[in-house]
């Protein structure tokens, strides 16, 4: 596939000392056929795995790896390659190069580049699964989220040291995808890509698990109307929830998304319905939900609404105030206990005892599954990027770690996929 939904964007590509290093000499020819220019800084270790004449080849640009070249640095100095940068991506970014970054470290000039540099940066995770999964790295990438660098991966699967669980770095072509989508969802008009369509990770059926099931999604807060100025609502920010339409219009299906009100673009392919209260979002639900074949509440619905909200603004007339509030409907539970429901997926955001709570609300609203989030974890969850979950099942459990929140949506997508063929 030929695109040039990068042009005009250059992207610093930063190589970690991991074996999934022989990816990024295909990462590299992903990224350029996409139209944009990559300059590749190297860790002294990543030279241990692949050469940097490959990468000078494939980048047409010599590769960077030491502070103290003074040809490189009469060339390209680092603080000039962290400003020429759009994007940095680390491909594949080592538990000891989190670590290293989390720690603000200047040690070498990939982790320089980093500090340097004002460009966003992403980062693709690439280690054994039980290092990635030890509080340490944990602690590191929920760090490095909440101080803004995005995180792309890992995936789940088999991994070069023989053993299978979350660490791969992510394929590629798909690191060049999510390149594609971070510039067209911050696209301003003066650099937007001249064609900004966001292709599936594969074009192929196979890659495709979800064509011809049609689903609904519902994401957001909810609005509950005080009077016509104030309402109450939450931090939702919607990002999940559309992380889901996204990954499940790339997988194939036909998505509607009943969206609260949120700052986000409509994913593309999807059709959106924009409500307010949790009464609109179970009307617009009820409305759509016929013939549809998966059902995710995602939203964040308000508890609560007010008994009755004023039709004027209310003065500030006395000291105190009560509001009387009465219970809203639950859009899940009502879907769940629909004669010819679909395959019902919900989330829990508890902050302790998460399995007993996402066990008990996975029974009681007649789920066939719920995904549950730590939200006390600092990072993850409401309003962050990135996300871990624990999903739950009558006949199974799985654990997905901290990653980006689109990455995590697949891999939800896949599981539905793979419980509701059981069905
Ligand atoms: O009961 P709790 O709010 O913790 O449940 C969360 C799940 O239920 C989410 O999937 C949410 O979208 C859904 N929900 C709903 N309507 C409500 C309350 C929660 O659909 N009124």
């Amino acid at each position: 596939m030929m695109s040039v939904s990068l042009t005009n964007k250059n992207i610093l590509l930063g190589i970690g000392g991991g074996i999934a290093a022989y990816k990024s000499a295909d990462l590299v020819r992903r990224l350029k056929e996409r139209g944009c220019d990559v300059r590749v800084v190297m860790s002294q270790s990543a030279m241990e795995f692949i050469t940097p004449l490959t990468l000078q080849a494939l980048s047409g640009h010599p590769v960077a790896s030491s502070l103290l070249d003074p040809a490189a640095e009469a060339a390209m100095g680092h603080i000039e390659l962290a400003r020429w940068a759009d994007l940095v991506i680390i491909a594949p970014a080592t538990a000891n190069l989190l670590a290293r970054l989390t720690a603000g470290m200047a040690d070498e000039l990939i982790t320089t580049a980093c500090l340097a540099t004002e460009a966003p940066i992403a980062l693709c995770p690439a280690m054994n699964q039980q290092m990635y999964r030890n509080a340490a790295t944990q602690a590191n990438l929920a760090c490095l989220a909440e101080r803004g660098y995005t995180l792309w991966g890992p995936a789940n699967g088999s991994q070069a040291c023989g053993e299978i669980g979350p660490g791969r770095m992510l394929e590629p072509l798909d690191i060049a995808i999510m390149a594609e989508q971070f510039f067209s969802q911050s696209a301003t008009p003066a650099v937007a890509a001249p064609n900004p369509t966001v292709a599936a990770p594969n074009d192929d059926t196979s890659a495709k698990p979800l064509l011809g099931q049609a689903v609904l999604i519902t994401a957001g807060p909810t609005r509950e109307a005080i009077d016509p100025v104030r309402y109450i609502s939450n931090h939702s920010s919607g990002k999940m929830g559309f992380a889901l339409a996204t990954a499940a219009a790339q997988l194939g299906a036909a998505v509607t998304l009943v969206s609260g009100p949120v700052n986000l673009p409509t994913p593309e392919g999807v059709t959106r319905i924009d409500v307010e209260s949790a009464q609109e979002m179970l009307d617009a639900v009820l409305e759509h939900v016929d013939k549809k074949h998966i059902f995710i509440g995602c939203a964040a619905v308000a508890d609560y609404r007010v008994q009755a909200p004023a039709s004027s603004k209310i003065k500030k007339a006395t000291e105190e105030m009560q509001l009387a509030l009465v219970r809203n409907p639950d859009i899940l539970a009502t879907v769940a206990h629909l004669p010819h429901r679909p395959f019902t997926v919900g989330f829990a955001a508890e902050t302790h005892d998460v399995e007993a709570y996402a066990r008990d609300k996975l029974k009681r609203k007649n789920l066939d599954m719920i995904a549950a989030n730590d939200v006390s974890v600092a990072g993850l969850g409401f309003n962050a990027d990135t996300n871990a979950l624990r999903v739950f099942w009558p006949q199974g459990n799985q654990e997905f770690p901290a990653t980006d929140k689109l990455t995590l949506a697949r891999q939800l997508l896949s599981l539905i996929v793979k419980e509701k063929q059981k069905t």
